[in-house]
């Protein structure tokens, strides 16, 4: 399982949920891969947001080695699911997403939100970093059940 997590700068929210998924992965000893990118190119190359490294620095996690990356055409083909964090993320994904791609597009919080209404609120101007850390623990969680179940349903 291969999975990509998006948002529009690749220093907020993306980090964070990379990070939630990179614990989870560990703490069930799951071969999946995960990575993050940005669909703009603002910061690419820079470390995530201080707020984003302090609020998970308070839940044991870090981010910090974490840096900012571009969507690119290449990550269509090698990612299972590419997980966007708002319905913008998810419009500019779907435009980009080739025809023959691998990776089905959704949003994050279908995970526990399955209207598909809710979106991951950006928290860069208004600092809404515990808000977003909390939602994307449990949509994350959400996620990594679903993929599990559906794995074994494969096999
Ligand atoms: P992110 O947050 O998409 O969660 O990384 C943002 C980061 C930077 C900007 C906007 C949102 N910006 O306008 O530079």
């Amino acid at each position: 399982m291969r999975i990509l997590v998006v948002c529009l700068g690749n220093i907020c929210r993306s980090p964070i949920a990379e990070g939630l998924f990179r614990k989870r992965i560990l703490e069930q000893n799951l071969p999946w891969e995960v990575d993050s990118a940005g669909t703009g190119s603002w910061h690419i190359g820079e470390m995530p947001d201080h707020r984003s490294v302090s609020v998970c620095r308070s839940k044991g996690l870090d981010i910090s080695g974490q840096r900012a990356r571009q969507i690119r055409m290449e990550d269509f083909y090698h990612f299972d699911r590419i997980l966007a964090m708002d319905q913008a993320n998810e419009d500019h994904l779907l435009k980009m997403r080739p025809d023959d791609a691998r990776a089905r597009v959704s949003k994050m919080l279908d995970f526990i939100d399955p209207d598909g209404q809710l979106e991951v609120p950006d928290p860069y101007w208004d600092g809404r970093f515990h808000e977003v850390y909390e939602l994307l623990d449990d949509a994350v969680e959400k996620a990594v059940d679903s993929f599990m179940a559906n794995q074994s349903q494969d096999v």
